[in-house]
């Protein structure tokens, strides 16, 4: 099994660099869309995760890790997998090495999208989200041809509910007290591959390509 991590604030481009990887063969695991699965099937879970997701708060560790659980499970066989959003807390972290110890690997790479909070603020306050495919857009760095409409599915595309500006703002305190410590535990590992992700759409792709060639 090959495990690579997308690490990196909230907008920083995660979700945009995993769609070039999708491409290369990677299975795209991003926590974050696993947790608004289960709000969109309205389970009790699913309230509680709401709730957190919309104040830019963390779900719990115990709930976050038993998906990435099932989703392995369930995967078999040899597979290339992109984490996305995951892990994000040292906890996390240290559950994981020991999830993959067990599985007889490690992780393969750390890319770390390095990107200031202004132009965070920018692209969250502009990103448009298909409402069933999870594509992603931006009003001005990557419109959709059609404004409001998916390029691939023709549905709707909405501003995510934790893409205003205060809950921006939490995401980013949180991220900066709970999940940039992960920076240094996998420098430590000599696993950490930083990119600008402040560049261009394909200039932050090409350059994560050509890093893990
Ligand atoms: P999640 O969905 O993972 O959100 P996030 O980490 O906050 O990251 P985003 O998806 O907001 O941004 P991204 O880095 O993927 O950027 P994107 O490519 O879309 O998590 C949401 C919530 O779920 C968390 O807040 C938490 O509550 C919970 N959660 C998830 N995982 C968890 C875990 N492990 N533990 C606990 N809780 C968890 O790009 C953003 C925008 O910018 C787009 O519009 C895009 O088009 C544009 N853009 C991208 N790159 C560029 C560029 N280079 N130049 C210009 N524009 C760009």
């Amino acid at each position: 099994m090959t495990a690579i991590i997308l690490l990196g604030p909230p907008g920083a481009g995660k979700g945009t660099v995993a769609e070039v990887l999708a491409e290369k063969g990677y299975t795209h695991i991003s926590t974050g869309a696993l947790l608004r699965e289960q709000i969109r099937l309205e389970t009790p879970l699913g309230m509680d995760i709401k709730a957190r997701m919309d104040q830019g708060r963390f779900v719990s560790d115990r709930v976050v890790v038993e998906m990435v659980r099932e989703v392995l499970a369930s995967a078999g066989g040899e597979k290339k997998f992109l984490f996305d959003g995951f892990p994000r807390t040292l906890a996390q972290a240290e559950i994981f090495d020991g999830i993959l110890q067990s599985e007889g690997t490690s992780i393969d790479e750390v890319i770390l999208l390095e990107c200031a909070d202004d132009a965070i603020i920018e692209r969250l306050s502009g990103r448009r989200t298909c409402i069933k495919c999870g594509m992603v857009y931006h009003v001005k760095y990557n419109p959709a041809s059609s404004a409001g409409v998916c390029d691939i599915d023709g549905c709707e595309l909405i501003h995510r509910p934790d893409d205003n500006v205060e809950t921006i703002r939490k995401r980013l305190d949180v991220y900066a007290e709970r999940t940039a410590p992960l920076i240094a535990y996998y420098k430590a590992k000599g696993l950490i591959l930083p990119v600008d992700a402040s560049q261009s759409i394909d200039a932050v792709r090409s350059t994560v390509l050509e890093k893990l060639r």
